[in-house]
């Protein structure tokens, strides 16, 4: 058993901040008001609904996570957001279409009260929106300041305690990390000069870590990836962690493929396909917006299958994601994979699988998750990457010289093992070797 780590208590109010008022953030602040007027209950949550096993399977000892871990309530949540396009949260998750009227209207005296601080945006890296709810300043280390000034703003008038910031904004265009992202110093140079590789999703993070307000990621562009947002989040001591919320068809593609693997079925084909019609399908339809996500969805089969370990298995696997924008279908996404599997003696077979999803509605659990862990990580003096919390992205933020662990199952045990080793508790490594006469 370890030592139980100090981790301050969750007094007061937690500010949870999105950069981005679209479908996702909404859907989450809905949830929770909803919840905390116990119209719903938080389902796909696991801070909410989880339970974690301690000790031996004898112990029964099956607390809930929230009673585990020093975790902020609910009813403690304050939301706040940007966004460049002026809906208040009612309007903009009527908008969004993914709840029905019937349950927001309820709460529609809070969620109107949450409206969207100007934003910082640049359409080259958004094509496909117009902005017009948007900051002005003579260079992007202005924008900064301006963002902190909110951030300032926000914290007093909502008298929080402690702040986290989860990107919920559109999914901006694929970008290398460029020698301005490679080092503190020459990032903010590039704040001061405009340079134009600093995308605004890198000056929120900016922002945030400055003030040591831990950053979370949940679209696949380039943010606290980069080496030089990481070395401030290391310098001041503040936890990141990212990329991409894991919801659709990737959530499916690490529950399955682990067991594809684990059973060694050989794979020479996984074509994936949707259709979705929401806002962020048409960003999506940019080519540039695209090509982040592409990369984020192909590296999680290909890490997942290690086909350089198991050539025999995997080495002429062929792997297609498409996303096609399709406005009928609204929010309520139609996700199609075939997988092609080959068993003993090489005989073919083929599973079809359908997923008739609705994004956001997988979406903000991880949301609420990810704001309260990270809050948490921040009580307990965690810095940089957080790896434990895999479990929510598409491509999980590790260290240079890891790979990222794709599997659902352990992403799940690793999550859990981190927080029994904070509390103190024995980690579970399912030996189990006690309970056999030896
Ligand atoms: N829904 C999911 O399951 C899911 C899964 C993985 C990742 N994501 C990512 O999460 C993000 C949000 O998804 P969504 O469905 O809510 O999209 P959305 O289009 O409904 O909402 C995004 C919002 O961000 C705003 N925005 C764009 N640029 C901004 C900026 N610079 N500052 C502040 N706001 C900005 C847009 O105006 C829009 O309102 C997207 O990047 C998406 O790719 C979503």
């Amino acid at each position: 058993m370890s030592d139980k780590m100090k981790i301050r208590p969750a007094q007061g109010r937690l500010g949870v901040l999105t950069p981005g008022m679209g479908a996702v953030a909404t859907t989450l602040y809905a949830g929770v008001l909803g919840a905390r007027k116990g119209h719903t209950k938080p389902i796909g949550s696991l801070t909410q609904m989880g339970h974690i096993r301690l000790g031996k399977r004898t112990d029964n000892r099956n607390p809930l996570i929230k009673e585990f871990v020093p975790l902020a309530g609910m009813e403690d949540l304050v939301f706040g957001g940007w966004d460049p396009i002026p809906e208040n949260a009612f309007d903009a998750a009527m908008t969004a279409g993914v709840l029905e009227e019937r349950d927001l209207l309820p709460i529609k005296d809070e969620l109107s009260a949450i409206q969207p601080m100007t934003a910082v945006f640049d359409p080259k890296f958004v094509k496909k929106l117009e902005g017009t709810h948007v900051k002005t300043g003579a260079t992007k280390m202005a924008l900064a300041e301006q963002l902190m000034d909110d951030i300032k703003n926000f914290k007093e008038k909502n008298k929080c305690d402690r702040l986290v910031m989860v990107w919920c904004g559109s999914t901006e265009a694929y970008e290398v990390p460029s020698e301005v992202h490679q080092t503190l110093r020459a990032f903010e140079e590039g704040l001061k000069n405009n340079n134009e590789s600093i995308a605004p999703s890198q000056i929120y993070a900016y922002a945030a870590l400055k003030m040591g307000i831990p950053y979370a990621n949940g679209a696949p562009n380039l943010t606290v990836d980069a080496p030089a947002i990481l070395e401030l989040a290391m310098e001041n001591r503040v936890p990141v962690c990212g990329k991409d919320f894991k919801t659709g068809q990737t959530l499916m593609k690490t529950i399955l493929a682990p067991g594809f693997k684990a059973r060694l079925l050989g794979m020479n084909g996984w074509f994936s396909t949707n259709i979705l019609g929401n806002r962020d399908g048409e960003v999506l339809d940019d080519p540039a917006s695209f090509k982040a996500k592409e990369v984020s969805k192909l590296s999680v089969l290909e890490s997942i299958l290690q086909a350089d370990q198991y050539p025999d298995l995997y080495k002429d696997l062929y792997h297609k994601v498409r996303i096609n924008y399709y406005p009928p279908r609204g929010d309520n996404k139609e996700g199609w994979d075939n997988i092609d599997i080959f068993g003993w003696m090489g005989y073919q077979m083929q599973i079809k699988v359908d997923f008739l999803c609705r994004d956001s509605i997988l979406a903000a659990p991880i949301v609420l998750d990810l704001a309260l862990f990270m809050d948490l990580a921040s009580r307990a003096d965690q810095r940089g990457i957080q790896e434990w919390l895999s479990f929510y992205f598409k491509s999980p933020q590790v260290a240079k010289e890891l790979y990222p662990e794709h599997d659902l199952f352990i992403q799940q045990t690793k999550l859990k093992n981190t927080l029994r080793h904070w509390m103190g508790e024995d980690l579970i490594t399912h030996l189990g070797t006690e309970y056999y006469d030896s």
